[in-house]
């Protein structure tokens, strides 16, 4: 890989965002392109696996997502964590306590490349249990490819943003505890940040409307010491947001209901 190659991708992505965010946000940019990971998004564009970058979907706390393309022109989402800002203190509470993650070294980079694992191999087994999640791709240092949720460039958008407007809250809900079953108990995995926020929805917000669980990174084996909490925390959040879509649940009965008790 030649400077100068990465230096016109670099430059290429500035461009990309300067034109779409402006000047201040470019720092953020630059947390996100560290010369590693362009390096990679470079391997993988030579690979073939990355077709073209988009723009930016969204800047979170600890990572920034990306529209691409893939092979055959397929859509793709490809979630960037940072190295330097993320929250490594609350990444290896949730890295220790889980048994696959018990040998990891306790650097920075190391932890953050861990948790990018854990999403992956927690978008698999989700998947594996018939939980609609973005299809996993590929996983590489800070880098996670997964199938873009939405169409035509226009991601599909967040339980938060169009609640109100579903047709059949009910059965939507219904669809999200369904889900949440199956994590339990066919993945032995909780979410464990679980909220209107990391749902989107898929199909309009007539009949056809589904869920879409994303940002699988901090969820947990059953075996975690804090996984109980974590369900019962999901549960209350999930309970009390279609509260107010006029859906009345008790959150003890939902919760018997997850862990197969009723
Ligand atoms: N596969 C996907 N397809 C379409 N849009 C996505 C996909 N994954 C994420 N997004 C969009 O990006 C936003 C942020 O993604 P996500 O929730 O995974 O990260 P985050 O909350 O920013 O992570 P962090 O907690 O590290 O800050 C989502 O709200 C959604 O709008
Ligand atoms: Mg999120």
């Amino acid at each position: 890989m030649t400077d100068k190659l990465l230096r016109k991708i670099e430059e290429e992505i500035s461009r990309l965002h300067m034109k779409e965010h402006g000047v201040e946000e470019l720092k953020v940019e630059e947390d996100v392109f560290d010369k590693p990971t362009l390096e990679t998004l470079y391997k993988l564009a030579n690979r073939g696996v990355i077709t073209a970058m988009g723009g930016s979907i969204s800047t979170g706390k600890e990572a920034n997502v990306f529209y691409a393309l893939g092979e055959d022109k397929r859509e793709l989402a490809i979630k960037i964590y940072r190295i330097t800002t993320s929250n490594f203190k609350a990444m290896s509470d949730y890295l220790i306590g889980d048994p696959r993650f018990a040998n990891i070294k306790q650097s920075k980079k190391s932890i953050v490349f861990e948790w990018t694992k854990k999403e992956f191999k927690n978008l698999v087994r989700a998947r594996d249990a018939g939980v609609r999640v973005p299809e996993p791709i590929l996983s590489e240092r800070n880098i996670l490819i997964m199938e873009f949720i939405g169409e035509h460039e226009q991601h599909a958008p967040r339980l938060k943003d169009v609640g109100r407007d579903l047709e059949d809250a009910a059965s939507f809900f219904e669809v999200v505890i369904d889900y949440t079953t199956k994590l339990y108990q066919n993945a032995s995995l909780v979410h464990a940040d679980l909220s209107e926020f990391n749902i989107l929805v898929e199909g309009g917000s007539g009949d056809e409307a589904r869920p879409v669980f994303i940002d699988i990174g901090q969820g947990v084996t059953l075996d975690h010491p804090n996984a109980e909490e974590f369900l019962s925390r999901d549960i209350h959040n999930i309970c009390r947001y279609f509260s107010k879509l006029g859906i009345d649940a008790s959150e003890e009965d939902v919760l018997a209901s997850v862990k197969g008790l009723v």
